[in-house]
């Protein structure tokens, strides 16, 4: 164990188990480069404010961006991400480095690299959703005609076009992209210089650390700054919908590449086989996908009971902070690349999907329909049409989808304009 950063207080030391409780290095560790960053900028508001002379912030600023790319510089022995950066710079620059915290509290600091760390990771999952959307619109383009079975309960209900299916799932990941953009904005705040709860007496200028990180806003109250944990709520909430979303695209994957549906063969670069039975290939990447849903909603629960009650300001309850979203956050995005992987190689096997189309049954509601417009009403229509089922000869169901022309429907022409709104809605910010 190094010494403590708050030793001086409490002079006996901790308890080995005490220790071994409330030190967060091995949960915050990845926060280095993020560490680093924030306190580069908190150095430009101590010069700002002339508690570090010109040469003084340059000689830390400069090793400062030494250590940058050297999270192995970190030991075992240090409490945390932030007390193992005001070691080393203190190794290093003797009292120089001693003076670096001025104005500061690990409660504004933590804050502050959490949000930096948060804006890459969300922002590549941004990307990476929006690239879904941009595959599963290609994909749409190219099947806007293969008629398909569409469902409902999971009985064959209605006959649809490939595309129309691929757009719908399309359509949940735009909506996955505003939600992506919320939590961006919220996390576009600078907590530095709210210190630890109640700013400093040094007159640091919020402003010019915002300004050396590129956040947009800076803090309005100091002591919300080192309690608000929205923004990884708004992201974890982001994700946990985003992956809801994957894991019903998934869902399906799974079921038409089994041998009872037959309506998709996965592309060998993302399917695995079985280390027992030689003919197996198993859907792995969408039932990984799947599984993380359940990583990203208990995430968010656990933040958001974290948070439930906690009196203002900082509390050590919100150390788990990063426990909860670090896994999140990062494979929300591997989730999404791999399933645009599967998606962007998949095989559709069109003749599968078109004998399944075939099934009298689902022209049933278009017989009723025919009905009606010959002048019988809606509901005898449908019990003439109920009592022979199985009766009805089979129809065409490119027909039947081809006659869905209504904006939003299944015709191709339809299709076609759903692809060219998902393009434009995906592009937007
Ligand atoms: N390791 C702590 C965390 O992750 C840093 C903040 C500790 N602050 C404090 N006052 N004990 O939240």
């Amino acid at each position: 164990m190094t010494k403590p950063t708050w030793a001086g207080r409490l002079p006996g030391g901790l308890a080995p188990e005490a220790w071994e409780f409330l030190h967060s290095l091995p949960h915050d560790r990845f926060l280095w480069r993020f560490d680093v960053a924030g306190t580069i900028a908190h150095v430009a508001a101590l010069e700002a404010a002339e508690v570090l002379k010109k040469t003084e912030a340059s000689k830390l600023r400069r090793e400062l961006e030494r250590i940058r790319d050297h999270p192995e510089l970190i030991e075992d022995t240090d409490e945390d991400v932030h007390s193992a950066i005001e070691r080393v710079l203190t190794e290093k620059l003797g009292d120089l480095g001693a003076k670096v915290h001025a104005g500061r509290s690990r409660n504004d600091q933590v804050a502050t690299a959490l949000r930096l760390w948060s804006r890459e990771k969300l922002a590549g999952v941004r990307h990476a959703v929006e690239a879904l959307v941009g595959i599963l619109a290609e994909r749409a383009e190219e099947h806007a005609a293969t008629v398909a079975p569409g469902y409902t309960h999971l009985q064959r209900a209605q006959p649809i076009s490939l595309g129309h299916w691929l757009c719908a799932h399309a359509f949940s990941f735009v909506r996955d992209l505003r939600r992506l953009d919320a939590a961006l904005e919220s996390t576009d705040v600078s907590p530095l210089g709210a210190g630890a709860l109640a700013t400093s007496t040094f007159g640091l200028d919020p402003k010019v650390a915002a300004a050396e990180l590129g956040f947009g806003e800076t803090f309005d109250n100091s002591i919300d700054a080192v309690s608000d944990r929205d923004f990884l709520a708004d992201g974890l909430y982001a994700c946990s919908m985003a992956l809801i979303h994957l894991s019903r695209l998934a869902e399906e994957i799974v079921l038409w590449s089994s041998s009872e549906f037959g309506f998709v063969t996965l592309p060998d670069a993302w399917a695995t086989g079985s280390s027992m039975m030689p003919q197996k290939k198993n859907p792995d990447v969408a039932e990984l996908a799947r599984g993380h849903t359940g990583v990203a909603v208990g995430g968010l629960t656990g933040l958001l009971v974290t948070l439930k009650s906690l009196p203002l300001a900082y509390d050590r309850d919100l150390q788990v902070d990063k426990q909860l979203v670090r896994d999140v956050f990062v494979k929300t995005r591997l989730a999404v690349d791999a399933m645009s992987g599967l998606m962007s190689e998949i095989a559709f096997d069109t003749d599968a999907l078109a004998a399944a189309s075939g099934d009298a049954s689902m022209l049933a509601t278009d017989v009723a329909e025919d009905l009606v417009r010959e002048g019988v009403p809606f509901r005898d229509a449908h019990e003439q049409v109920a009592s022979r089922i199985a009766e009805l000869e089979a129809g065409d169901p490119r027909r039947s989808v081809a006659k869905r022309s209504t904006p939003g429907g299944p015709s191709p022409k339809s299709v076609k304009a759903q692809v060219r709104k998902l393009r434009r809605l995906a592009r937007t910010r």
